[in-house]
């Protein structure tokens, strides 16, 4: 179904695949599922842009349920979370994981070993130099209890010895060398294993690592013929991170037992402090929330029992340690980013971690949170997957809860994005292509009907551009041509004509084909008035960063256009073991960057401690993951206040 006309075509009603034929663009015509690259050709700057398009109402019914009263979220009331300042909501009904696991089949393991799937890379012959494989394998199948024993014996034409690698292993499995070039998958099944399970081991040309070869078996656990020949073993919980809280913060911890025999174990505390509880979850009642209040500093160790639901007798004991330090330890010395920010003229802010209110530290990172920011932007809360997870079904809670939150510390809202080619639900990547504006619009309207008075800055379009330059190839693309992008901010500024619009982007930061693409879209948006108000530059960038002329001068080509610049996700991935003070002079010189240009208005991090970062490992943020000061945190301060 498509509904888009543009107006010198409305005569026609021409499916948006026609008119984006028009615009020169290569739509429709993309067979492959890669979203990242090569990028599909766009006309060149003298080709007509098109015309500006005209959106005809939605269809009515809507293609697929529009939110209820039954989606509404109620009150956390019984729950004892970890902030203090607003009421939280949650979401009723089974979590959603439950619902939309999807298992391989008796069908699937009845068509025989899947064939290997090989990569080659450019410059490499197959038929002089052949692809490794692995000799003698079949899928497997046993009964629950049984061991799982496959060896794994990498073979290569040219005869040299092949490496090889697992990807992921099922619960409880090893992959164990046998020092003879072989490798073994053991895998000890138990009921909870019950079903059909892929296993997947790539082989490595001993010539040329990039050249691979990624096998996968299937293995069938049948129910066993005699339940009582499968061992009981003990069950355990989760492992659960050790935490750094604030002395006098309410703390809660999610707890979930497990059991591989598939059963759900009881849980219980031995000796607990004082003040410190189980309460279950309300809508896993089988998971239980550890609350307590530490009142001094110290190192609070919980044992937590597990019982098995079969046999009470057999436990396991499992422990969570909490590091607690006074709360002058969280105490940072100067004025707050946002505060010094607004002197320089321009707004600071950080992306907001899903449900932070229910992890453990959720006391000490409302309170930074709160303190520092002026701005924020949900880090995974308004993705597509997290709010609209099944057709008709809506999951608006945590996305209510930052709300809520932002407003009880007087913060503006980023919505982020509305159309993006990840976190997709799968229901949306598998819609017909003919379908997908109306999904597209219907999605963009009930996120922005129900927010709009709460948001200030929308990222409409998230990442359209790919990497070596032209569109990205993703299914909006398919579906309506570049004019997806069209019909995106359309609707956008029909639902909330006074936010910013924007177009968010990575890899813009330096000069190349990406960021040449990228002008060349604003001109073609520009030219058929579409209304982008501003240019988001992610800056996800690495302490090897040093092109700080290149940045400049690329936002300032954004402000000839008469756009604003907002820096939406920027953070500092350590490389090559480089210390924290590079990376503080990085923040600094993009922070100095901006306040050069005066159409640089707002400049947000994502994430601000290194604990919930989403490239965690390269410790890119500014505050560590016990939330002391980094270098990055006082260059910040100073660069901020123009020093
Ligand atoms: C990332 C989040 O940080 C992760 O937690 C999530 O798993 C995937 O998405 N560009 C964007 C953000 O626009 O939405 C991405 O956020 C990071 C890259």
């Amino acid at each position: 179904m498509s509904l888009l006309r543009t107006s010198a075509a409305r005569s026609l009603r021409l499916p948006a695949l026609i008119t984006g034929i028009l615009f020169g663009v290569l739509s429709g015509c993309s067979s492959s599922d890669d979203n990242d690259d090569p990028g599909v050709d766009i006309p060149g700057d003298s080709g007509d842009p098109g015309t500006t398009v005209v959106l005809e109402p939605l269809p009515n019914p809507p293609l697929t349920e529009a939110p209820s009263a039954d989606d509404e979220p109620v009150p956390f009331d019984s729950v004892f979370h970890t902030v203090t300042d607003y009421a939280l909501v949650r979401d009723t009904g089974p979590r959603i994981e439950d619902d939309i696991v999807a298992d391989l089949t008796e069908a699937d393991y009845a068509a025989g070993l899947p064939e290997a799937v090989i990569t080659v890379p450019a410059g490499v012959d197959p038929a002089i130099n052949g692809a490794p494989y692995f000799e003698g394998l079949s899928n497997v199948r046993v009964e629950a209890g049984q061991l799982v024993d496959i060896r794994y014996v990498p073979r290569d034409p040219e005869g040299e010895l092949p490496g090889m690698f697992p990807q992921g292993l099922p619960d409880g499995a090893t992959f164990d060398d046998n020092f003879d070039g072989t490798k073994s998958l053991r895998w000890q099944t138990y009921q909870a294993d019950l079903g059909v399970t892929a296993f997947t081991v790539v082989a490595v040309d001993p010539a040329n690592s990039e050249y691979r070869s990624s096998q996968t078996v299937l293995i069938a656990v049948d129910p066993p013929s005699d339940p009582a020949s499968v061992p009981n073993i003990a069950p355990s919980i989760l492992p659960i991170a050790r935490y750094t809280v604030r002395a006098g913060d309410p703390v809660s911890i999610f707890i979930i037992g497990t059991d591989r025999n598939g059963t759900v174990p009881s849980i219980e505390l031995l000796d607990p402090p004082a003040n410190a509880f189980l309460t279950p979850d309300e809508r896993t009642p089988e998971w239980q929330i550890l609350q307590a209040v530490p009142e001094t500093a110290g190192t609070i160790t919980f044992d937590v029992l597990t019982r098995d639901a079969d046999d009470p007798a057999l436990t396991g004991l499992d422990q969570i340690i909490l590091d607690v330090l006074e709360p002058a330890e969280f105490e940072r010395s100067g004025d707050r980013l946002k505060t010094i920010a607004a002197g320089s003229g321009i707004e600071f802010g950080s992306a907001i971690s899903p449900v932070f209110y229910m992890q453990a530290d959720g006391g000490v990172y409302e309170s930074i949170a709160g303190s520092e920011f002026g701005v924020m932007t949900p880090e995974s809360s308004m993705k597509w997957i997290a709010i609209n997870p099944l057709p008709g079904r809506f999951e608006f809670a945590d996305m209510d809860n930052l709300v809520s939150f932002a407003r009880a510390n007087a913060m503006k809202v980023r919505g982020h994005p509305l159309v993006w080619h990840r976190s997709l639900p799968d229901w949306v990547e598998e819609t017909a292509v003919e379908d997908r504006e109306v999904h597209m619009r219907e999605y963009i309207t009930r996120v922005m009907t129900r927010y709009s008075d709460d948001v200030d800055y929308w990222d409409v379009i998230n990442e359209p551009v790919a990497d070596e330059g032209g569109l990205r190839d993703s299914l909006w693309l398919e579906a309506m041509g570049e004019q997806y992008m069209d019909i995106a901010f359309a609707q956008a500024r029909e639902l909330d004509p006074t936010a910013i619009l924007v177009l968010n982007e990575y890899d813009i930061g330096f000069a190349g084909p990406k960021f040449d693409a990228l002008l060349s879209l604003l001109d073609r948006l520009r030219a058929r008035e579409v209304p982008v108000d501003a240019v988001g530059f992610q800056l996800h960038v690495s302490s090897n960063f040093d092109q700080f002329d290149e940045l400049a001068s690329n936002m300032a080509a954004i402000a000839e256009r008469g756009l604003d610049i907002h820096v939406t996700e920027l953070d500092v991935a350590i490389v090559d073991d480089d210390s924290d003070q590079i990376q503080a002079d990085i923040y600094r010189g993009i922070v100095e960057t901006c306040l050069a240009q005066s159409r640089c208005k707002v400049l947000q991090s994502w994430g601000f401690t290194d604990r919930y970062s989403f490239r965690t490992g390269q410790t890119p943020l500014y505050l560590d993951r016990d939330y002391a000061v980094k270098p990055a945190y006082q260059a910040l301060q100073e660069s901020l206040g123009g020093n």
